[in-house]
C-alpha cells in the first residue's frame, strides 16, 4: 500500500525531514483529525503482516541434545533484597538431579543447593519434571556461575548479582509484556538484548506462551516457549506477573484450578515479603522497590491481596529505595478500545494509595500496544459529588501499557479518539522498554519498536522521583 511504504520511508529519513512529511501525511491522510487536548498518537505506520507463531521446529525451541538434559532454564530473584536466586528448569526423560552447583567468578570453590521438582497434568499432557532450587547467601555484585543437571547431561550458565540494596544505586529494568512466541516475540527479545542500554533484569508484566490459545491449552507450547526465552532468562532474572494467559480456567476439558501450569513453572519469592500466594509480592533489587499486584486474583476490601497490599505500601522506605514501581498486567489508563475499563474496578480499590505512597510508575500489559500517560489521578469521586475526571497530580504514577511483546493475538490498533487527556503518548507497535535508574532524583525511560535499530528511543523520558525530586517532568511543564 502506498500509504505504508511512504510512512516508512518517512522513517528512515532524518528527524526534520520527519517532521516535516508527517505534518503533510495528517494533513493529506488523515479526515478525522485527531488532535485533542491529549498528548502525541504517533503516525508511525508499521508494515500489517500477520503475527504469527514460530513452528515446532524452529532454532529458538531446540531441544538441548543429551539424555535428560536440562531444559528451560530460567532464573528470578530469590529473597526480598537480592541475596538469593530460584533457579528453575526441566528435565524429561527422569527426574534426575535437582542439584544446583554454583560459584562466584572470583572463588573457583563450588558450592551446592539441592532444589525439588514437581509435576502436573492439564487434560491430556503430563509435564516435565519441573526443577526449583534456591540458591542463596549470595555476595552483592559478583558474576556466578551456575550448573544444572547433575548426574546426566551437565549444562553451565551463569548471572550476576545486584549491588546491596542503596538510594543512588544505578540500575538499569528492561520491560517486556505479552510476548508469546511468534516471528515477532523474537524480535522483541533480540532487541532486548541487543539495546545498547543493557537491561540486568527484566520485569515482565504478564501474559508468556499464550499456550490457551491452543487447543486443550496445549501445555507443550508451555514448554516451547521457555525453551525460547532461555538465551535471556537463564542469565538475568525475570520478575513474574501474572496475566489472563496464566489462568488456564478450562471447565470443559475439567481443568478448574486457575494458574496450574504458570505456578508449577514459575516460582516467585513471595513468602520472602511476607505474600500468602505467588500472584502477588514484592522485592527489593538495587534502588527500587517492586510491587507485583495479580489482576485475576481478588482485590476488593477484606481479601488476601488486598490485606497484603494495605501493610505492604507503608513499609516501603524511600530513603532505602527511592524508586516505587508497580506491575501488574490489566492497565488502569488506557485509551484504545481493547480492554478498555477492565482495570477500572482495581483502579479504584487501590489508586488512592498509589497517590498517597507516590508511586513512581505503573507498567501494565494486556493491550498488545504501546501507551504513557501523563501524571494524572481520578480519585475525588464518591458517588453523588460528580467528580469523575481524571486529573494532573503531582503525586500520581506514571502509567505506562508495554504489552506489545508480539503475541500471536496481534496488535491493538484501534484507539479511541479524540486522544484522552492523560494519554501523553500511543502507538501500536511491537516493542520493549528500559527504566534505567541513575540515582534517587533521576531515571531515563525510553521505548524501542521493533521496527527500529536496537539504540532507537521512539518515546522516552526523564523520570523524576516522586521522593526525592516530586518536580513536573511533562515536557509541556518545561
Ligand atoms: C530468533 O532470533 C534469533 C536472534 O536474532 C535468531 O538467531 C533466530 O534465528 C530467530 N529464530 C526465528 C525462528 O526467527
Ligand atoms: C490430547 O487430546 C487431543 C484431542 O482428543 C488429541 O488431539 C491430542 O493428540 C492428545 N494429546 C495427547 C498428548 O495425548
Ligand atoms: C542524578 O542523575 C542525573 C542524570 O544523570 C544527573 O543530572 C544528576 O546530577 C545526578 N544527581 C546527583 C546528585 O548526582
Ligand atoms: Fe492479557
Amino acid at each position: 500500500m502506498t500509504y505504508n511504504s511512504l510512512a516508512l520511508k518517512i522513517t528512515l529519513m532524518g528527524s526534520f525531514y520527519f517532521c516535516m512529511a508527517a505534518f503533510i501525511v495528517l494533513t493529506l491522510v488523515f479526515n478525522s483529525v485527531v488532535f485533542s487536548n491529549g498528548g502525541k498518537t504517533s503516525i508511525y505506520v508499521r508494515k500489517m503482516e500477520k503475527t504469527v507463531d514460530m513452528p515446532l521446529e524452529s532454532d529458538v525451541f531446540r531441544v538441548p541434545s543429551g539424555y535428560n538434559a536440562p531444559q528451560q532454564v530460567h532464573i528470578t530473584q530469590g529473597d526480598h533484597v537480592g541475596k538469593a536466586v530460584i533457579v528453575s528448569w526441566v528435565t524429561e526423560d527422569e527426574p534426575g538431579s535437582s542439584t544446583v552447583l554454583y560459584w562466584s567468578e572470583n572463588s573457583k570453590h563450588k558450592k551446592k543447593a539441592e532444589g525439588q521438582f514437581t509435576t502436573y497434568k492439564f487434560y491430556n499432557y503430563t509435564s516435565g519434571f519441573i526443577h526449583h532450587c534456591t540458591i542463596g547467601n549470595l555476595e552483592h555484585n559478583t558474576k556466578y556461575y551456575y550448573v544444572v543437571g547433575v548426574g546426566h547431561n551437565m549444562r553451565k550458565f551463569w548471572f550476576t548479582t545486584p549491588p546491596k540494596v542503596g538510594p543512588d544505586v544505578p540500575y538499569t529494568f528492561g520491560l517486556i509484556g505479552d510476548l508469546g512466541q511468534t516471528f515477532d516475540s523474537n524480535s522483541t527479545l533480540t532487541h532486548y538484548e541487543q539495546n545498547p542500554k543493557k537491561g540486568q533484569t527484566v520485569l515482565f508484566v504478564g501474559d508468556l506462551s499464550y499456550a490457551d490459545n491452543y487447543p486443550y491449552h496445549d501445555n507443550g507450547r508451555w514448554d516451547t516457549w521457555a525453551r525460547f526465552v532461555e538465551r535471556s532468562a537463564a542469565y538475568q532474572p525475570w520478575i513474574w506477573t501474572a496475566g489472563n494467559h496464566e489462568i488456564d480456567f478450562a471447565p470443559e476439558i475439567g481443568e478448574t484450578t486457575p494458574f496450574k501450569p504458570y505456578t508449577h513453572r514459575y516460582h516467585v519469592p513471595y513468602r520472602a515479603s511476607k505474600s500468602t500466594a505467588p500472584l502477588w509480592y514484592s522485592i527489593k533489587r538495587a534502588s527500587a522497590y517492586i510491587i507485583v499486584l495479580s489482576s485475576y486474583s481478588a482485590y476488593g476490601k477484606y481479601t488476601p491481596q488486598n490485606q497484603w497490599l494495605e501493610q505492604e505500601l507503608p513499609k516501603v522506605n524511600r530513603r532505602e529505595t527511592p524508586w516505587l514501581i508497580v506491575l501488574m498486567h490489566s492497565p488502569w489508563y488506557n485509551s484504545y478500545n481493547y480492554h478498555y475499563m477492565e482495570g477500572e474496578t482495581m483502579r479504584v480499590m487501590y489508586e488512592p494509595w498509589f497517590v498517597r505512597y507516590k508511586v513512581d510508575v505503573v507498567f501494565a500489559g494486556h493491550v498488545h500496544a504501546y501507551e504513557r500517560s501523563e501524571r494524572v489521578s481520578n480519585i475525588a469521586y464518591n458517588i453523588i459529588n460528580g467528580m469523575c475526571t481524571p486529573v494532573k497530580d503531582q503525586s500520581a504514577p506514571v502509567y505506562i501499557t508495554i504489552g506489545d511483546g508480539g503475541n500471536i493475538e496481534g496488535l491493538a490498533t484501534s484507539m479511541s479518539e479524540p486522544q484522552p487527556a492523560y494519554s501523553a503518548y500511543r502507538e501500536a507497535s511491537f516493542g520493549h522498554a528500559i527504566f534505567d535508574i541513575k540515582n534517587r532524583t533521576h531515571a531515563h525511560y525510553s521505548w524501542h519498536r521493533n521496527h527500529d535499530g536496537f539504540a532507537v528511543e521512539a518515546d522516552s523520558m526523564w523520570f523524576f522521583n516522586r521522593f526525592w525530586h516530586p518536580v513536573d517532568e511533562s515536557p509541556t511543564s518545561q
